[in-house]
Protein backbone atom coordinates (compact mmCIF):
# COMPACT_ATOMS: atom_id res chain seq x y z
CA UNK A 1 0.00 0.00 0.00
CA UNK A 2 1.64 3.20 -0.61
CA UNK A 3 2.22 5.86 2.42
CA UNK A 4 -1.03 8.26 1.61
CA UNK A 5 -3.06 6.45 -0.64
CA UNK A 6 -6.45 8.04 -1.37
CA UNK A 7 -8.70 5.13 -1.73
CA UNK A 8 -8.21 1.54 -0.50
CA UNK A 9 -10.07 -1.48 -1.17
CA UNK A 10 -11.05 -4.48 1.57
CA UNK A 11 -13.16 -7.47 1.52
CA UNK A 12 -16.58 -6.24 3.15
CA UNK A 13 -16.43 -6.08 6.29
CA UNK A 14 -18.66 -6.82 9.00
CA UNK A 15 -20.26 -5.41 12.06
CA UNK A 16 -19.72 -7.54 15.21
CA UNK A 17 -21.72 -5.50 18.07
CA UNK A 18 -24.90 -3.60 16.49
CA UNK A 19 -27.72 -2.53 17.81
CA UNK A 20 -30.81 -1.46 15.50
CA UNK A 21 -33.95 -1.60 17.66
CA UNK A 22 -36.98 -2.67 16.58
CA UNK A 23 -40.52 -1.22 15.08
CA UNK A 24 -40.46 1.80 12.47
CA UNK A 25 -37.29 2.54 13.22
CA UNK A 26 -35.13 -0.42 12.49
CA UNK A 27 -35.82 0.51 9.01
CA UNK A 28 -33.65 3.55 9.04
CA UNK A 29 -30.99 2.33 11.12
CA UNK A 30 -30.63 -1.04 9.00
CA UNK A 31 -30.36 1.18 5.56
CA UNK A 32 -26.92 2.69 6.50
CA UNK A 33 -25.60 -0.45 8.13
CA UNK A 34 -26.22 -2.03 4.79
CA UNK A 35 -24.36 -0.01 2.99
CA UNK A 36 -20.89 -1.07 3.97
CA UNK A 37 -21.21 -4.28 6.64
CA UNK A 38 -22.38 -7.40 4.94
CA UNK A 39 -23.16 -9.14 8.37
CA UNK A 40 -23.78 -7.87 11.81
CA UNK A 41 -24.65 -9.28 15.66
CA UNK A 42 -27.56 -7.76 16.29
CA UNK A 43 -27.61 -6.59 19.82
CA UNK A 44 -30.86 -8.06 22.04
CA UNK A 45 -31.46 -5.69 24.73
CA UNK A 46 -35.21 -4.82 23.18
CA UNK A 47 -38.10 -4.23 25.80
CA UNK A 48 -38.87 -6.98 26.77
CA UNK A 49 -35.25 -8.56 26.31
CA UNK A 50 -34.67 -11.03 23.26
CA UNK A 51 -34.57 -13.93 25.98
CA UNK A 52 -35.15 -17.12 23.73
CA UNK A 53 -34.66 -18.84 20.16
CA UNK A 54 -38.80 -18.30 19.55
CA UNK A 55 -38.07 -14.65 20.34
CA UNK A 56 -34.59 -14.53 18.14
CA UNK A 57 -36.81 -16.42 15.25
CA UNK A 58 -39.52 -13.29 15.33
CA UNK A 59 -37.26 -10.76 15.65
CA UNK A 60 -35.38 -11.99 12.54
CA UNK A 61 -38.35 -12.25 10.51
CA UNK A 62 -39.18 -8.91 11.22
CA UNK A 63 -35.01 -7.94 10.71
CA UNK A 64 -35.71 -10.11 7.08
CA UNK A 65 -39.01 -8.18 6.45
CA UNK A 66 -37.48 -4.44 6.75
CA UNK A 67 -34.48 -6.11 4.51
CA UNK A 68 -37.29 -6.45 1.83
CA UNK A 69 -38.63 -3.23 2.45
CA UNK A 70 -34.86 -1.49 1.49
CA UNK A 71 -34.82 -4.10 -1.29
CA UNK A 72 -31.56 -5.90 -0.05
CA UNK A 73 -31.06 -9.51 0.02
CA UNK A 74 -27.08 -9.59 0.67
CA UNK A 75 -27.41 -8.87 4.52
CA UNK A 76 -27.05 -11.44 7.30
CA UNK A 77 -28.03 -10.75 10.58
CA UNK A 78 -26.26 -12.93 13.34
CA UNK A 79 -28.81 -13.48 16.16
CA UNK A 80 -28.14 -13.06 20.05
CA UNK A 81 -29.68 -14.10 22.89
CA UNK A 82 -29.80 -12.28 26.18
CA UNK A 83 -28.61 -13.98 29.28
CA UNK A 84 -30.37 -14.19 32.28
CA UNK A 85 -30.79 -15.72 35.73
CA UNK A 86 -33.11 -17.99 34.26
CA UNK A 87 -31.55 -18.89 30.67
CA UNK A 88 -31.50 -23.18 30.55
CA UNK A 89 -29.56 -25.52 29.55
CA UNK A 90 -31.93 -26.83 27.22
CA UNK A 91 -32.51 -23.27 25.74
CA UNK A 92 -28.55 -22.76 25.02
CA UNK A 93 -28.63 -25.94 23.34
CA UNK A 94 -31.37 -25.27 21.25
CA UNK A 95 -30.36 -21.81 20.70
CA UNK A 96 -26.96 -23.89 19.37
CA UNK A 97 -29.35 -26.41 16.82
CA UNK A 98 -30.86 -22.91 15.61
CA UNK A 99 -27.93 -21.06 14.43
CA UNK A 100 -27.56 -18.30 16.92
CA UNK A 101 -24.55 -16.92 17.20
CA UNK A 102 -23.53 -15.63 20.65
CA UNK A 103 -25.51 -14.99 23.98
CA UNK A 104 -25.07 -11.76 25.89
CA UNK A 105 -24.23 -11.03 29.12
CA UNK A 106 -25.44 -7.74 30.27
CA UNK A 107 -24.82 -7.16 34.15
CA UNK A 108 -28.14 -5.79 35.65
CA UNK A 109 -28.42 -1.91 35.41
CA UNK A 110 -25.31 -1.70 33.53
CA UNK A 111 -26.37 0.01 30.42
CA UNK A 112 -29.84 0.67 28.03
CA UNK A 113 -32.43 -2.08 28.78
CA UNK A 114 -30.69 -4.31 31.14
CA UNK A 115 -32.42 -4.74 34.20
CA UNK A 116 -33.37 -8.14 33.12
CA UNK A 117 -29.77 -9.12 32.79
CA UNK A 118 -27.82 -11.26 35.28
CA UNK A 119 -27.55 -10.16 38.69
CA UNK A 120 -25.02 -12.98 39.35
CA UNK A 121 -23.10 -14.83 37.35
CA UNK A 122 -23.10 -17.78 39.71
CA UNK A 123 -26.88 -17.99 38.69
CA UNK A 124 -25.58 -18.83 34.90
CA UNK A 125 -23.37 -21.57 35.84
CA UNK A 126 -25.42 -24.21 34.06
CA UNK A 127 -25.86 -22.31 30.76
CA UNK A 128 -22.43 -21.30 31.26
CA UNK A 129 -21.22 -24.90 31.40
CA UNK A 130 -23.40 -25.90 28.30
CA UNK A 131 -22.27 -22.97 26.14
CA UNK A 132 -18.60 -23.99 26.81
CA UNK A 133 -19.94 -27.30 25.40
CA UNK A 134 -21.66 -26.60 22.29
CA UNK A 135 -19.16 -23.72 21.44
CA UNK A 136 -21.42 -21.32 22.17
CA UNK A 137 -19.63 -18.01 22.78
CA UNK A 138 -20.58 -15.44 25.43
CA UNK A 139 -20.23 -12.18 24.06
CA UNK A 140 -19.55 -9.30 27.71
CA UNK A 141 -20.25 -5.77 28.23
CA UNK A 142 -18.02 -5.59 31.18
CA UNK A 143 -18.61 -3.16 33.74
CA UNK A 144 -19.42 -4.15 37.01
CA UNK A 145 -22.66 -2.23 38.43
CA UNK A 146 -21.69 -1.48 41.92
CA UNK A 147 -22.29 2.01 42.03
CA UNK A 148 -19.43 2.20 44.94
CA UNK A 149 -17.24 2.01 41.96
CA UNK A 150 -16.32 5.04 40.02
CA UNK A 151 -17.92 5.09 36.52
CA UNK A 152 -14.66 5.23 34.98
CA UNK A 153 -13.17 2.28 36.89
CA UNK A 154 -15.69 -0.05 36.14
CA UNK A 155 -14.51 -1.92 33.23
CA UNK A 156 -11.30 -2.97 34.90
CA UNK A 157 -12.58 -3.89 38.42
CA UNK A 158 -15.09 -6.01 36.06
CA UNK A 159 -11.50 -7.89 34.84
CA UNK A 160 -10.28 -8.49 38.37
CA UNK A 161 -13.77 -9.27 39.78
CA UNK A 162 -15.96 -10.86 36.90
CA UNK A 163 -14.30 -11.84 33.62
CA UNK A 164 -10.92 -13.61 35.18
CA UNK A 165 -12.89 -15.57 37.63
CA UNK A 166 -15.62 -16.33 34.44
CA UNK A 167 -12.49 -17.51 32.36
CA UNK A 168 -10.77 -19.69 34.87
CA UNK A 169 -14.15 -21.58 35.49
CA UNK A 170 -14.59 -21.96 31.96
CA UNK A 171 -11.40 -22.15 30.21
CA UNK A 172 -13.13 -22.83 27.32
CA UNK A 173 -15.70 -21.08 26.75
CA UNK A 174 -15.56 -18.75 23.87
CA UNK A 175 -15.31 -14.43 25.30
CA UNK A 176 -16.03 -11.44 23.29
CA UNK A 177 -15.07 -8.37 25.47
CA UNK A 178 -17.37 -5.92 23.85
CA UNK A 179 -16.67 -2.19 23.33
CA UNK A 180 -13.28 -2.45 25.20
CA UNK A 181 -12.19 0.82 26.41
CA UNK A 182 -9.48 1.07 28.61
CA UNK A 183 -5.83 0.05 28.68
CA UNK A 184 -6.61 -2.80 31.37
CA UNK A 185 -8.70 -4.24 29.27
CA UNK A 186 -6.94 -3.98 25.84
CA UNK A 187 -4.05 -5.42 27.49
CA UNK A 188 -5.90 -8.41 29.19
CA UNK A 189 -6.90 -9.56 25.51
CA UNK A 190 -3.68 -8.83 24.11
CA UNK A 191 -1.50 -11.06 27.07
CA UNK A 192 -4.54 -13.65 28.33
CA UNK A 193 -2.95 -17.48 27.76
CA UNK A 194 -5.57 -19.42 26.36
CA UNK A 195 -4.76 -23.69 26.47
CA UNK A 196 -4.74 -24.26 22.39
CA UNK A 197 -7.80 -22.88 20.68
CA UNK A 198 -8.05 -19.10 21.25
CA UNK A 199 -10.96 -18.67 23.02
CA UNK A 200 -10.99 -14.28 23.64
CA UNK A 201 -11.46 -11.59 21.74
CA UNK A 202 -12.41 -8.30 21.58
CA UNK A 203 -14.38 -5.36 19.82
CA UNK A 204 -13.32 -1.83 19.36
CA UNK A 205 -15.70 1.02 18.79
CA UNK A 206 -14.76 4.45 16.44
CA UNK A 207 -15.59 6.54 18.95
CA UNK A 208 -13.52 5.16 21.69
CA UNK A 209 -10.76 4.97 18.61
CA UNK A 210 -10.98 8.48 18.23
CA UNK A 211 -12.23 10.24 21.61
CA UNK A 212 -11.38 10.72 24.61
CA UNK A 213 -13.29 11.65 27.61
CA UNK A 214 -12.39 15.64 26.69
CA UNK A 215 -14.88 15.19 24.16
CA UNK A 216 -17.76 14.48 26.54
CA UNK A 217 -17.42 18.21 28.16
CA UNK A 218 -15.87 19.93 25.01
CA UNK A 219 -16.94 23.47 25.82
CA UNK A 220 -20.30 22.44 26.99
CA UNK A 221 -22.07 18.35 27.55
CA UNK A 222 -22.02 17.11 24.88
CA UNK A 223 -24.41 14.23 24.98
CA UNK A 224 -24.40 12.89 21.46
CA UNK A 225 -20.64 11.58 22.81
CA UNK A 226 -21.97 9.70 26.09
CA UNK A 227 -22.06 6.04 25.42
CA UNK A 228 -21.47 3.02 28.29
CA UNK A 229 -18.81 2.30 28.70
CA UNK A 230 -18.03 6.11 29.04
CA UNK A 231 -14.97 7.39 26.92
CA UNK A 232 -11.87 7.36 28.63
CA UNK A 233 -8.81 9.33 29.00
CA UNK A 234 -6.01 9.64 26.49
CA UNK A 235 -3.84 7.32 27.84
CA UNK A 236 -6.54 4.46 27.20
CA UNK A 237 -7.47 5.88 23.52
CA UNK A 238 -3.97 5.01 22.72
CA UNK A 239 -3.95 1.70 24.04
CA UNK A 240 -6.66 0.57 22.10
CA UNK A 241 -5.28 2.33 18.87
CA UNK A 242 -2.26 0.50 19.19
CA UNK A 243 -4.50 -2.88 19.97
CA UNK A 244 -6.69 -2.24 16.76
CA UNK A 245 -3.92 -1.49 14.56
CA UNK A 246 -1.43 -3.97 15.49
CA UNK A 247 -2.79 -7.12 13.20
CA UNK A 248 -3.46 -9.10 16.36
CA UNK A 249 -6.96 -11.08 15.51
CA UNK A 250 -7.95 -11.10 19.38
CA UNK A 251 -9.51 -7.08 18.10
CA UNK A 252 -11.71 -6.39 15.54
CA UNK A 253 -14.84 -4.30 14.24
CA UNK A 254 -18.23 -3.74 17.00
CA UNK A 255 -19.40 -0.71 16.19
CA UNK A 256 -21.66 -0.62 19.20
CA UNK A 257 -24.37 2.15 17.10
CA UNK A 258 -26.53 2.53 19.18
CA UNK A 259 -29.35 5.18 17.69
CA UNK A 260 -31.51 6.94 20.15
CA UNK A 261 -34.04 9.61 18.84
CA UNK A 262 -32.34 13.36 19.72
CA UNK A 263 -34.98 14.12 21.91
CA UNK A 264 -33.68 11.69 24.48
CA UNK A 265 -30.16 12.04 23.95
CA UNK A 266 -30.49 16.08 24.95
CA UNK A 267 -32.14 15.28 27.97
CA UNK A 268 -31.91 16.46 31.51
CA UNK A 269 -31.26 12.79 31.76
CA UNK A 270 -29.69 11.57 28.55
CA UNK A 271 -29.58 8.43 27.32
CA UNK A 272 -26.28 6.42 26.31
CA UNK A 273 -25.46 5.33 22.71
CA UNK A 274 -23.77 7.10 19.98
CA UNK A 275 -25.28 6.58 16.16
CA UNK A 276 -22.08 5.75 14.00
CA UNK A 277 -23.65 3.93 11.80
CA UNK A 278 -24.12 6.57 9.33
CA UNK A 279 -20.42 6.43 8.24
CA UNK A 280 -19.07 3.35 10.46
CA UNK A 281 -16.28 2.54 8.08
CA UNK A 282 -15.08 6.22 7.41
CA UNK A 283 -14.21 6.44 10.95
CA UNK A 284 -12.34 3.60 11.39
CA UNK A 285 -10.43 4.64 8.26
CA UNK A 286 -9.67 7.61 9.76
CA UNK A 287 -8.42 6.51 13.36
CA UNK A 288 -5.91 3.68 11.34
CA UNK A 289 -5.15 6.48 8.70
CA UNK A 290 -3.99 8.91 11.86
CA UNK A 291 -1.69 5.95 12.82
CA UNK A 292 -0.18 5.21 9.67
CA UNK A 293 -1.86 1.69 9.73
CA UNK A 294 -4.60 2.08 7.16
CA UNK A 295 -3.22 -1.27 5.72
CA UNK A 296 -4.27 -3.48 8.82
CA UNK A 297 -8.13 -1.65 8.57
CA UNK A 298 -8.81 -5.25 6.44
CA UNK A 299 -8.14 -7.61 9.37
CA UNK A 300 -9.49 -6.30 11.87
CA UNK A 301 -12.63 -5.02 10.04
CA UNK A 302 -13.30 -7.93 7.86
CA UNK A 303 -10.99 -11.07 8.88
CA UNK A 304 -10.77 -11.45 12.50
CA UNK A 305 -14.02 -11.34 13.44
CA UNK A 306 -15.87 -13.96 10.91
CA UNK A 307 -12.50 -15.95 12.02
CA UNK A 308 -13.36 -16.13 15.71
CA UNK A 309 -16.91 -17.08 14.59
CA UNK A 310 -15.82 -19.62 12.72
CA UNK A 311 -17.61 -17.89 9.70
CA UNK A 312 -16.31 -17.44 6.01
CA UNK A 313 -14.94 -14.32 5.70
CA UNK A 314 -17.02 -12.26 2.89
CA UNK A 315 -15.37 -12.48 -0.86
CA UNK A 316 -17.34 -9.18 -2.38
CA UNK A 317 -15.25 -5.97 -1.99
CA UNK A 318 -15.88 -2.54 -1.04
CA UNK A 319 -13.65 0.80 -1.70
CA UNK A 320 -13.26 3.93 0.89
CA UNK A 321 -11.78 7.30 -1.04
CA UNK A 322 -10.12 9.66 0.85
CA UNK A 323 -12.74 12.01 0.13
CA UNK A 324 -14.61 14.49 3.01
CA UNK A 325 -17.94 13.46 3.31
CA UNK A 326 -20.37 16.36 5.12
CA UNK A 327 -22.16 14.57 8.04
CA UNK A 328 -25.95 16.14 8.42
CA UNK A 329 -27.16 17.48 11.81
CA UNK A 330 -29.98 14.91 11.70
CA UNK A 331 -31.19 11.51 10.22
CA UNK A 332 -35.02 10.47 10.00
CA UNK A 333 -35.44 7.89 12.54
CA UNK A 334 -38.92 6.33 12.46
CA UNK A 335 -41.45 9.40 13.39
CA UNK A 336 -38.23 11.15 14.69
CA UNK A 337 -34.45 12.33 14.23
CA UNK A 338 -31.48 11.13 15.24
CA UNK A 339 -28.14 13.01 15.64
CA UNK A 340 -25.21 10.77 14.04
CA UNK A 341 -21.52 11.24 15.21
CA UNK A 342 -19.57 14.01 13.86
CA UNK A 343 -23.10 15.61 12.84
CA UNK A 344 -22.42 18.67 10.89
CA UNK A 345 -18.97 18.32 10.42
CA UNK A 346 -16.94 16.28 8.14
CA UNK A 347 -15.49 12.40 8.17
CA UNK A 348 -11.96 12.32 5.88
CA UNK A 349 -13.37 9.18 4.08
CA UNK A 350 -16.68 8.04 2.72
CA UNK A 351 -17.49 4.62 0.76
CA UNK A 352 -16.34 4.72 -2.94
O1 LIG B 1 -23.93 3.29 25.01
C1 LIG B 1 -24.52 2.22 24.97
N1 LIG B 1 -25.71 2.09 24.35
N2 LIG B 1 -23.97 1.15 25.58
C2 LIG B 1 -24.64 -0.01 25.69
O2 LIG B 1 -24.11 -0.91 26.29
C3 LIG B 1 -26.01 -0.15 25.20
C4 LIG B 1 -26.29 0.81 24.14
C5 LIG B 1 -27.77 0.92 23.79
O3 LIG B 1 -28.41 -0.10 23.62
O4 LIG B 1 -28.25 2.05 23.66
ZN1 LIG C 1 -23.94 -2.38 22.64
Amino acid sequence: MPMNPTQIQLIQPDDWHLHIRDGAVMKDVLADTVRQFARAIIMPNLKPPVTTVDLANTYRARILAQLKLLDVDSFTPLMTLYLTNNTSVDEVRKAKLAGIAAFKLYPAGATTNSDAGVSDLKHCHAALEAMQAVGMPLLVHGEVTNSQVDIFDREAVFIDQVLEPLRKTFPELKIVFEHITTLQAAHYVRDATTAGKNTIAATITPQHLLMNRNAIFNGGIRPHHYCLPVLKREEHRLALLEVATSGNPRFFLGTDSAPHAKGAKEAACGCAGCYSAFNAMGLYAEAFESVGKLDRLEGFASFFGPDFYTLPRNSKKITLVKQAQNIPHELPLGSETIVPLRAGETIAWSLG
